[in-house]
């Protein structure tokens, strides 16, 4: 990636660290979020995201280091005079008040008339697709309405940086899929940054234009969603993002890009993407979708071929799962498109699970 010019950086967190008593919640966080970027922070319960966000709105400050926005240092600086807008956990909107009044509230804090309020609240109504919705309580909206209207009632005051702290945790599947795209669209209409935490990888991978992955306070790392799903840097990416499948070996040798892993199923030959020598312990991970199943026991050319018996099949309409027990008492998942003309193996044939090299990466085991 080029070089960031520095006025391309909207939020910028240098070493943050924040302790209560002897817990370190957050722990020497460095990042940047570009201008204009969707940026996303993954990570399970527990693990710092709302501390963070609450340390850039400047409700907390950092017990070390420093958050810049738009290139300003801002310890000490009132959560009222940073430029960004804080969307809750838990979610807060007015529930006394409608909707216009939910929305026009930021601007008549600032003082701003009412004949420009009006014009600004019909703008965002039209932005989340509720014109008209003024005058309704908001004990009369749906879940996702109300999210719409935090949303504009955070946009309103034309923030340069909008915090979102799990918006859609408390929809239902159904109407969480579908804010997904309704929150990447009004990001794309609006063009302003977005910090959006979640624990949820589909939500982060779907809409981001980049995540940070953290746990227990850390960056594990941060990369393009394709680069979390396709290249993770650490064991606890690999496992938190997306489903994997893991296989214990010992590196035997180096080949040209590739590594040969002794393993109790055989040697098996991967990707080594952290250039491990021989002799050293690691754990092959290989997403399910990369698996093929064939039925009998042809192991066929490749060098990498797993024998074993299928113990399930999950039919999960699009796709469809299946569990083999390994001959070492081992499990994989196989996750298969349903073109529904494939032959699948039945539930206790002997099958042969086969992936590519090229499918398969190594880390290392770490002791950790
Ligand atoms: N005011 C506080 N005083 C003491 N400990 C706190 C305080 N706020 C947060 N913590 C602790 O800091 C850690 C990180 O909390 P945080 O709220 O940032 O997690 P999170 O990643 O947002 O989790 P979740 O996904 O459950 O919202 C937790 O262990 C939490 O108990
Ligand atoms: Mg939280």
């Amino acid at each position: 990636m080029p070089e960031l010019d520095q006025r391309d950086v909207d939020v910028e967190l240098v070493g943050v660290t924040k302790r209560y008593g002897d817990l370190t919640a957050v722990a020497g966080v460095s990042l940047a979020v570009h201008r204009g970027e969707f940026f996303s922070i993954l990570g399970p319960s527990g693990c710092g995201k709302t501390t963070i966000l609450r340390m850039i709105a400047g409700f907390i400050e950092p017990s070390e280091g420093e958050i810049l926005i738009a290139g300003k240092p801002t310890r000490g600086v009132a959560p009222n005079r940073r430029p960004t807008s804080l969307i809750f956990q838990h979610l807060a909107l007015f529930p006394l008040m409608n909707v216009y009044d939910n929305i026009a509230f930021g601007l008549r804090m600032r003082g701003v008339s009412e004949g420009e309020i009006s014009g600004r609240v019909a703008a965002q109504l039209e932005l989340i697709n509720l014109s008209g919705y003024g005058p309704k309580r908001v004990d009369q909206l749906s879940g996702g309405e109300r999210q719409r209207v935090a949303i504009a009632r955070s946009l309103i005051i034309a923030p340069t940086v909008l915090l979102l702290d799990e918006p859609l945790g408390a929809l239902d599947l159904k109407l969480r899929e579908h804010m997904k795209e309704e929150l990447k669209a009004i990001q794309h209409r609006v063009g302003t940054t977005f910090i959006y935490i979640t624990h949820d990888q589909g939500e982060a991978l779907a809409m981001s234009d980049r995540v940070a992955v953290m746990s227990r306070g850390r960056i594990e790392q941060i990369g393009t969603p394709s680069e979390i799903y396709e290249q993770p840097q650490t064991r606890f990416v690999a496992y938190f993002v997306g489903e994997n499948n893991a296989i214990a070996g010992r590196t035997a040798r180096e080949d040209a890009g590739r590594v040969v892993v002794d393993t109790p199923e055989g040697r098996l030959v991967s990707r080594n993407p952290q250039g491990m020598e021989a002799g050293r312990s690691g754990l092959i991970f290989i997403r399910p979708e990369k698996l093929q199943c064939t039925a009998g026991d042809d192991r066929g050319s490749g060098p990498n071929a797993l024998r074993g018996t299928l113990e399930e099949i999950f039919y999960e309409g699009p796709m469809v799962r299946m569990r083999v027990r390994l001959h070492t008492a081992r499990q994989v998942a196989v996750v298969i498109p349903n073109l529904g003309r494939t032959v699948l193996p039945a539930v206790g044939d002997a099958v042969v699970v086969t992936f590519s090299a090229d499918d398969a990466y190594l880390l290392p085991d770490g002791g950790a």
